[in-house]
């Protein structure tokens, strides 16, 4: 049987996340492994239920403790119903986010206490982490503009700027603190480019 495989990738909105987990799945596949593409809350219905409260735009009063307990109770149920399984036969899962996201925006960004987000964050995952983990790191302009195609001058988006500054700057502490499981990638270049950085790196893991 395979060696199962656990590869996250992390980052700000726009920076190309959900493009080069494809890339990586359809790379693990074509290289003969069982690939599991997943993205949080991961389509089960559990956790598609706690994400729906999350986005309710009628749940404006919710704090950041009850938020940040909704993504972990999302993800304590993908781990247990999906992650461990799949990754227990062996196979290949590649997640769109994962527990780096909650430290990146509850942690750094929304202030929460770091050593809390972390218990939160162990209490979801019950020890299972990812093998290896990307961080695509552009600029919050760029990664505006590959979102809308706009210039970055719109007021919300450039109010918003700060707090994306904060989530970039928190993936690129947690990449320098775990630098053997993150890996920081330069993503302000093509994709190709930026691919082939990953590749090296799947291939140091022997993936
Ligand atoms: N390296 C890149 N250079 C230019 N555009 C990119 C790059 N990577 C992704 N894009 C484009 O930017 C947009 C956001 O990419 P996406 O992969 O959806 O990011 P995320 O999942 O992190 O939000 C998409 O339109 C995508 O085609
Ligand atoms: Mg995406």
């Amino acid at each position: 049987m395979a060696q199962s495989l656990f590869i996250t990738v992390e980052g700000i909105d726009g920076c190309g996340k959900s493009t080069q987990a494809g890339l990586i799945a359809d790379a693990l596949e074509t290289a003969g492994r069982d690939v599991l593409r997943l993205r949080e809350p991961g389509g089960i219905e559990i956790s598609e239920q706690i994400r729906a409260i999350l986005l309710d735009p009628e749940n404006g009063e919710m704090g950041d403790v009850c938020e940040l307990l909704l993504y972990e109770a999302a993800r304590a149920q993908l781990v247990h119903q999906v992650i461990e399984p799949a990754l227990a036969a062996g196979r290949t899962v590649v997640c769109d986010r994962f527990y780096d996201s909650t430290t990146a925006y509850q942690a750094f960004a929304d202030g929460l206490d770091r050593d809390m987000v972390a218990q939160a964050n162990e209490l979801a995952v019950n020890g299972c982490r990812p093998d290896l983990t990307f961080v695509f790191d552009v600029p919050v302009e760029e990664a505006y503009r590959r979102r809308s195609g706009r210039g970055a001058e719109d007021r919300l988006e450039l109010k918003g700027g700060a707090f994306q500054e904060k989530v970039a700057a928190g993936f690129r502490a947690i990449a320098a603190e775990e630098p053997a499981r993150v890996k920081l990638i330069d993503a302000a270049r093509s994709v190709e480019e930026v691919f082939a950085d990953v590749s090296a790196e799947l291939r140091a893991v022997g993936a």
